[in-house]
């Protein structure tokens, strides 16, 4: 799913992404991205957003924190980021890198979040990522990740890949991209010193938020 839409999004019209991933997601990232807001943000924290794409999260969480900053690889996409930045009260910090190969000290970070984008690594991308960002937290701090998962229950994964049928037909149409097997994201996370503290299905399955502890 992301993976398309992140092609679409980075080669075709940043500024119509968020509909199309508002359609694919049936609204389900702005509940993600609600959930943390509620639970885990809190004032002055440093947060990061890797592969924040038009800067959404940015924007809603920006009130909490000082200096909001997000990374992304797409040119296309922090641009869009940067037109939505400077409507804030507060601009965010906006860094051009990949998250397989971070600019960034080690333990600089509370929180560090990234939505939709580890579907579009490959296996040994994901891991060098994850590396990367547990690295770049501090201790106790927290790594959130919603990413594509596979819905055990053979009914919801019918029943919700025919309801966003025609979004994935568009953006199939629009652009042609590689498909990476759906990563097994639990045992990766659990093969670093930490603990995941909470995980949440959406989509019946297909979307899956990991909490994840640095120890
Ligand atoms: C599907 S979009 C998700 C955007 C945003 N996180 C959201 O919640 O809507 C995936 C984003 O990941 C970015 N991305 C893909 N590979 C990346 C990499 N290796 N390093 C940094 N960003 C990457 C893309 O440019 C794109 O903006």
């Amino acid at each position: 799913m992301a993976t398309i839409l992140m092609a679409l999004a980075e080669s075709k019209a940043p500024s119509k992404y968020e509909v199309l991933i508002n359609f694919l997601t049936l609204g389900r990232r702005g509940r993600i991205y609600k959930h943390i807001n509620d639970h885990y943000l809190k004032e002055n924290q440093l947060v990061l957003d890797v592969g924040c794409g038009t800067g959404k999260f940015l924007q809603i969480a920006d009130l909490k924190w000082t200096k909001p900053c997000g990374l992304d690889i797409s040119e296309k996409m922090l641009n869009q980021a940067i037109r939505n930045s400077i409507k804030r009260k507060t601009p965010f910090n906006l860094i051009r890198a990949s998250l397989t190969d971070l600019p960034i000290k080690e333990e600089s970070f509370d929180i560090i979040t990234s939505f939709l984008v580890l579907s579009e690594l490959t296996h040994k991308e994901v891991q060098k990522a994850l590396t990367e960002l547990i690295f770049s937290l501090k201790f106790d701090g927290l790594l959130i990740l919603a990413t594509e998962s596979t819905p055990k229950n053979v009914f919801k994964r019918i029943f919700f890949n025919i309801i966003r049928a025609p979004a994935f037909l568009i953006a199939s149409i629009l652009v042609k991209v590689p498909k990476h097997p759906i990563h097994d994201i639990t045992s990766l996370l659990l093969s670093y010193h930490g603990s995941i503290i909470e995980q949440k299905s959406y989509l019946g399955g297909h979307l899956t938020l990991f909490i994840y502890k640095k120890h």
